[in-house]
């Protein structure tokens, strides 16, 4: 089912300061059930999606982590292009890993997709190393982001990629606000070691930047 964009957006206007907003930080019972829902429909957010994906420009044999995965959108076009290799999916809402379960159940029965129900700041995954990994709308919700992307760099294989991806959700954000959200970005990205950074930007209502940036070859 399709949401209108603009209804959406006045809906969440109202419901974001009276706790709507939380629920998209850490989705918990039946209103996180439905900031899933959204999150899995607007039609802005599955754009920013797909496109992240296809600027991480994943290869059939690729391994990828995907950190913060919500409802499944990315995890579901990752699998579609790592058709021989392996996508796992990270998020701390139990209600999401359902969500991204359900979105993707072909590919989790064949052993494509692995959902791990984690906060990244505890991760252990053994599926590593990965190829690329991919961060939507959640880097700044973690406790010590720069850190966490430290770890996630020694996930990683020599010369592997990562994409942070941000469109600023808060009320007025506009080009500028995205702008700055792609500089802090590159700026952890920058002091958690990873180099030849580059920022993409899409044409939404505000943007959404993308900032791709690689581990060091060996
Ligand atoms: C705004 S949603 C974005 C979801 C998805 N990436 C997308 O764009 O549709 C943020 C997601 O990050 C997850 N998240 C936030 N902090 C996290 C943490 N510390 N560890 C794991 N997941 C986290 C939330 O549960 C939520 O699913």
């Amino acid at each position: 089912m399709k949401i209108k964009e603009r209804v959406l957006g006045r809906i969440l206007r109202w419901w974001g300061p009276r706790g709507g907003l939380a629920q998209f930080h850490q989705p918990t019972g039946a209103v996180g059930h439905v900031a899933g829902w959204i999150m899995g429909r607007r039609s802005s957010n599955v754009a920013r999606n797909r496109w992240a994906v296809r600027l991480l420009d994943v290869q059939p044999t690729d391994r990828v982590i995907e950190l913060g995965c919500g409802p499944g959108v990315a995890i579901a076009a990752l699998a579609t292009r790592a058709s021989r290799g392996l996508v796992v999916g990270v998020d701390h809402s139990q209600v999401m890993i359902r969500q991204a379960r359900h979105r993707n159940r072909p590919a989790i029965r064949t052993g494509r997709v692995h959902l791990v129900h984690t906060p990244v700041e505890n991760l252990s995954i053994s599926e590593g190393p990965f190829d690329a990994a991919l961060a939507v709308n959640t880097v700044g919700m973690w406790p010590e982001p720069t850190a966490r992307l430290r770890e996630l760099a020694r996930l990683l294989r020599p010369g592997g990629r990562i994409a942070l991806v941000s469109q600023p959700r808060c009320p007025g954000a506009t080009a500028a606000t995205s702008a700055a959200a792609a500089q802090e970005l590159a700026g952890r990205l920058t002091e958690a070691g990873f180099e030849r950074l580059r920022t993409e930007m899409l044409d939404l209502d505000p943007p959404a930047t993308c900032v791709i940036g690689y581990v060091a070859p060996a």
